[in-house]
């Protein structure tokens, strides 16, 4: 056997880090997200709380926050006084002011620190960011004195919009909850908070002249987040905002320089106000025997437009935002090819079809609100059928959307949900990850991504005006997973979303700066996902000696680790220094590792598995047709352990792993893929499994399931056999997206891939 384990080892050797010298030599010291520029000068500023600060405006909200900062993080309170710049002060002090900053940038600042002054110089914006950058240069305790580093930095936005989108129609969260997310945001220089208010779900903004909106269509009969994933819990659920609540969020972020842009679902994503006015749903064709389920569509017709115009009118009085998000997404158009009054309509204004129809629909919702000096923001497919001609793109499905308004010179915010921005996605590939939406978006991969595409041209490339983060909550029961889905995926979106391309370093930021953002995290009492030991988690290495060295980023934090198989524990032994293992032949050991921070919070622990594997042998296999054998199994299940002990019944051959088919004739099943895979060369492959459920996969009868998925063969046939199941959506539950099962096989150094009907075989 060829030492396969040298690869993956070297992997682990790689994540070998030194905070504390890491940290002197970070160029950005610790700040999230980098600054334009920071030149480091010698010697430090000792903030002691006879330093005396003085501002423009002491009643300025940055100057405030500067205030709050003090007072809740570090128990001080500063003389605040007005700053003249004719009367020299000869104590030590921070001067706030505007002076000098009219040749910044738009929310640009300058922060100079020297032994004796430090000088934050912006306006508006610009002065609370300056200050949001100071407050991060202060060390997380609760010290009186700070010493802080000489320097001098230089810095402004990349992008004008920097936004965070937070869904409370699946689920609702608080006043309170809402205003935390907000100091977050601000924190990091997010300057926009998209307010998914009203979905399927739920309506939760109070509209005074249609109380029905929140009174009906603020209940959904149950959601979905049971005990378990698939069945929803029977319990009503039930919340909105009264407009007086929607103010002071509205106040509050405004005195952080966050805009809150609300977003009013239509045509589509309508359920919650169409339950409370169904007269606002077409009517079937009474031609059309077997009519479509209600999609949630409105109908177009004056009444609709009456009704949106006035919601419209309510939420325009509450949200001063130059930004109205009018949705457009998903809109399902089946219940308008089934109503006669859509397709009179269609004729009448001479349109080309259902998509024109959606396009009539958002352009006129557009001149209304243009009309009152507002502009729209609409998802992708606003593109159908023709863009409204004033409207933002915001581009989810992908980079295309954005691309093609772009280039029609319309501007755009990107947020695709293929390239880590959808929050509400799966943060790793451990199995132990809480519930989420059926897609991964690593914090690596919101880090990594460019918002703006190179197909461009130069002049295209300036209608990308920004990017956002979205958090759909179908998933999100409560405020800890809220936030556990957030952090620490924010400071990655701050950094793509206020720093130039050249600025960012992903070594510096993941394996450096982030250390001393999780310790204020902690200091102000947010939940966040705490990395886990290792990068590479959750894998089995084939090898006959390892040399396990786990690390973990956050400050201070303990590792604790096990050799038999159980999660790690407090009890358990503490990780010193790097341990060396020699498997003997032919068996395995288990490496479980949990980090656990000062503050008590827990990674998810991973799992290492050492295997000292000899190759399994290829099987003679002559036959060479496509596809698997499948067999269905009858029941509802929530393992596949459970297939074993169902009955099985139809058998069959298929081309794919694509359950669409056998969901028509079965809506819940088991079911189980067996044949073969040809291996191309000797060596250890890795394979992983993506569906919506627990899945086994086996190889040559060998279980490779979770942490195990390694196996080291020989190069020829090998049997492959899968277990999985699906379950049917339940009653008034929505799944987005696909429920399609997906294997992945990695060849040694080779990447990914997805195994496709060419690569399956039966006899
Ligand atoms: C979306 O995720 N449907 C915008």
């Amino acid at each position: 056997m060829k030492s396969a384990a040298t690869i993956l080892i070297s992997f682990l050797a790689i994540l070998l880090l030194n905070t504390a010298s890491a940290q002197d030599t970070d160029p950005y010291l610790g700040i999230i997200p980098a600054p334009a520029s920071l030149v480091k000068s010698p010697g430090t500023f000792i903030f002691s709380k006879l330093t005396v600060v003085k501002a423009d405006n002491p009643k300025d909200k940055a100057v405030e926050l500067f205030k709050d900062f003090l007072l809740n993080n570090r128990g001080l309170n500063n003389k605040v006084v007005k700053y003249s710049p004719r009367v020299k002060g000869k104590g030590i002090s921070v001067i706030l002011t505007a002076r000098g900053s009219e040749n910044l940038p738009a929310e640009g600042y300058k922060l100079t620190i020297t032994p004796r002054k430090i000088t934050v110089i912006g306006k508006g914006a610009g002065l609370f960011y300056g200050i949001q950058t100071l407050i991060q240069l202060f060390p997380v305790d609760q010290k009186i004195a700070a010493n802080l580093p000489c320097l001098v930095i230089s810095d402004e936005p990349r992008f004008g919009y920097r936004g965070m989108m937070l869904d409370v129609s699946r689920h609702f969260f608080t006043v309170q909850q809402v205003k935390k997310v907000i100091d977050l945001m601000a924190a990091y220089k997010l300057n926009n908070f998209h307010w998914h208010l009203v979905d399927g779900q739920g309506w939760r903004i109070e509209i005074k002249k249609y109380p029905k909106l929140t009174e009906v269509g603020g209940t959904r009969q149950q959601t979905m987040f049971g005990n378990n994933r698939d069945w929803p819990d029977g319990e009503p659920y039930t919340g909105f905002y009264t407009q007086d609540e929607i103010r002071d969020v509205v106040k509050y972020a405004s005195g952080k320089y966050i805009n809150i842009v609300p977003e009013i679902e239509m045509p589509a994503h309508s359920d919650a106000a169409l339950r409370a006015y169904p007269e606002l749903m077409c009517t079937p064709d009474t031609a059309v025997k077997t009519p479509a389920r209600t999609t949630g569509l409105y109908c177009p017709t004056e009444e609709t437009f009456t009704f949106l115009e006035n919601v419209l009118t309510e939420v325009m009085e509450l949200f001063p935002s130059k930004y109205i998000h009018i949705g457009g997404d998903e809109a399902n158009k089946q219940p308008w090819k089934e109503s006669a009054f859509c397709q009179n309509l269609i004729k009448q204004l001479n349109l080309k079809d259902e998509n024109a129809l959606q396009s009539y629909f958002i352009q006129r919702m557009e001149k209304f609100l243009n009309s009152k000096g507002r502009s729209i923001i609409g998802w992708d497919e606003i593109l159908e059928g023709g863009l409204a001609p004033n409207a933002t793109v915001m581009s989810w499905t992908g980079e295309q959307g954005g691309i093609a308004a772009a280039q029609q010179k319309h501007n755009v915010i990107m947020t695709p949900q293929t390239t880590g921005l959808y929050f509400d996605h799966y943060q790793s590939r451990s199995p132990l990850e809480p519930v989420s939406f059926g897609r991964y978006a690593e914090f690596s991969e919101t880090y990594k991504y460019e918002p703006v595409p190179k197909v461009l041209t130069e002049d295209e490339r300036k209608y990308i005006v920004g990017v956002q983060g979205n958090l759909w909550t179908e998933y999100v029961p409560t405020v800890a997973k809220l936030q556990y889905q957030i952090l620490p995926r924010l400071f990655a979106l701050s950094e793509i979303a206020w720093s130039k391309p050249e600025r960012k370093d992903y070594k510096d930021f993941s394996e450096v700066r982030l250390a001393k953002h999780f310790e204020r995290l902690d200091a102000m009492h947010y939940n966040y996902r705490v990395p886990t030991a290792f990068e590479v988690i959750d894998t089995m290495m084939i090898g006959s000696q390892f040399t396990m060295a786990p690390k973990s980023v956050v400050p201070g934090a303990k590792i604790v680790y096990t050799l038999n198989g159980r999660d790690p524990l407090d009890t358990d032994l503490g990780y010193e220094s790097p341990i060396i293992f020699n498997i003997p032949a032919g068996e395995k050991r288990t490496f479980k590792t949990v980090v656990i921070t000062p503050s008590g919070r827990r990674s998810l622990p991973t799992s290492t598995v050492m295997y000292n594997q000899a190759p399994v042998a290829a099987i003679n296999y002559t036959g060479n047709s496509q596809g698997l054998k499948f067999t269905l199994i009858k029941g509802n299940f929530t393992s596949p352990d459970q297939l074993d002990y169902a009955p099985t019944d139809t058998t069959g051959i298929t081309k794919t792993l694509e359950t669409a088919e056998f969901r028509k004739i079965r809506p819940s099943s088991g079911i189980v893929f067996e044949g073969y895979i040809s291996i191309p060369s000797d060596g250890v492959y890795n394979f992983s499994t993506a569906t919506y459920n627990d899945t086994q996969l086996f190889i040559d009868d060998n279980k490779l399931i979770e942490n195990e998925v390694a196996i080291s063969l020989l190069k020829g046939y090998h049997k492959i056999k899968i277990k999985n199941f699906y379950n049917a959506p339940a009653p008034g539950a929505r799944r987005r997206g696909n429920p399609t099962l997906r294997i992945y096989m990695i060849a040694p150094g080779t990447m990914d891939k997805k195994l496709v009907t060419a690569d399956l075989l039966y006899n």
